[in-house]
């Protein structure tokens, strides 16, 4: 944590934040309810998993290049997603990571410490809670978030995001759908839905709404309706499918296990699944045949009025 301190409060006020948070791991009610260890490895294999489908077309060496903004990454977690943004942004440009679980940005200041401080600062602080400065940022990057907090706090979220992220500017934010015939779609030998797993993402969907998230942030229609309550108007929105050869199931079989594993506590003893149909379920994963993951992403583009938005490198 000294080293997260350590960064100077002259960087810190430059990217448009007024003050430090401290939030105790206690107060944030988060899903996926392991060790720091077990959800470091459940993120690393989830963003290495999706690099390709999430980044393929994407190219941010010309998001606006000015050494007094930051580009944002909302909710980086252990950091396992900010090496590829890093990658894809110019060599100059500042990452300014922030989650709201000082365990995780404890985890992200180790992982990353061959980039700070001079690509990457590392914030612990609740986006449902800090203001940012107008044109502070030349962009920003959401991974896997908005499921955690409620729509209401995801729309003022944005809505400050649009003024703070300078025209011209790129909002890339992927949002996962756990529904099991839209989202996580596991299939058996005879091409069906086996009927714990199916039980068992159901709870998952129906829980994390009494945590006033939503696990199915991602469909089509609640990030559409999420942006255009913000005011932002120049987005698009593209289904992500991300479906893996066959030789890489063990791969797709031993992730979507740590995935049920990192959120069983939660719903077993709020009691939306047994444990019993939680370790049927884990077996069903077992014998599945294919799994497809479906996400929702949105590009969004703070200039309202350009069509153009080529000149990222990305095609609409
Ligand atoms: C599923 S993880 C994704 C992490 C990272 N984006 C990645 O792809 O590896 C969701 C992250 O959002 C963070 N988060 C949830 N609510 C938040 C809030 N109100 N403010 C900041 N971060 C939040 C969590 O702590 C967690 O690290």
């Amino acid at each position: 944590m000294n080293l997260i301190r350590s960064i100077s409060q002259q960087i810190w006020k430059n990217f448009g934040l007024t003050r430090f948070v401290s939030i105790k791991a206690t107060d944030f009610k988060y899903v996926h309810g392991i060790s720091s260890k077990d959800e470091e490895n459940r993120l690393q294999l989830q963003a290495k998993g999706a690099e390709d489908h999430l980044w393929h077309d994407i190219n941010l060496k010309n998001v606006v290049n000015d050494p007094n903004l930051c580009f944002l990454e909302v909710g980086c977690g252990v950091g396992a997603q900010t090496s590829a943004l890093l990658s894809r942004l110019p060599k100059k440009t500042h990452v300014l990571g922030i989650d709201i679980d000082p365990k995780q940005i404890y985890v992200a200041s180790k992982k990353l410490s061959e980039f700070i401080p001079e690509r990457v600062t590392l914030k612990v602080l609740d986006i449902t809670k800090e203001k940012f400065q107008e044109n502070s940022l030349s962009g920003a990057y959401i991974s896997w978030v908005f499921e955690h907090i409620s729509y209401d706090d995801s729309v003022k979220f944005l809505r400050q995001l649009k003024t703070s992220v300078k025209k011209g500017g790129i909002i890339i934010n992927n949002e996962i759908i756990m529904d099991p015939d839209l989202g996580m779609v596991v299939k058996d030998a005879n091409g069906e839905v086996p009927s714990n797993v199916r039980k068992f993402l159901n709870a998952l969907v129906d829980y994390q709404k009494t945590i006033k998230g939503d696990a199915n942030f991602g469909l089509k229609n609640n990030m559409i309706s999420c942006y255009k309550d913000s005011n932002i108007t120049n987005f698009i929105y593209r289904p992500i499918e991300m479906k893996y050869p066959k030789n890489d199931l063990p791969n797709s079989i031993s992730y979507s296990k740590s995935l049920f594993k990192s959120v069983s506590k939660s719903l077993i003893t709020s009691g939306f699944i047994s444990t019993k149909d939680y370790k049927n379920a884990l077996n069903e994963l077992d014998y599945s045949e294919e799994i497809i993951w479906n996400s929702g992403q949105i590009l969004a583009f703070t200039d309202d009025n350009s069509s153009d938005n080529s000149f990222l490198g990305i095609r609409c």
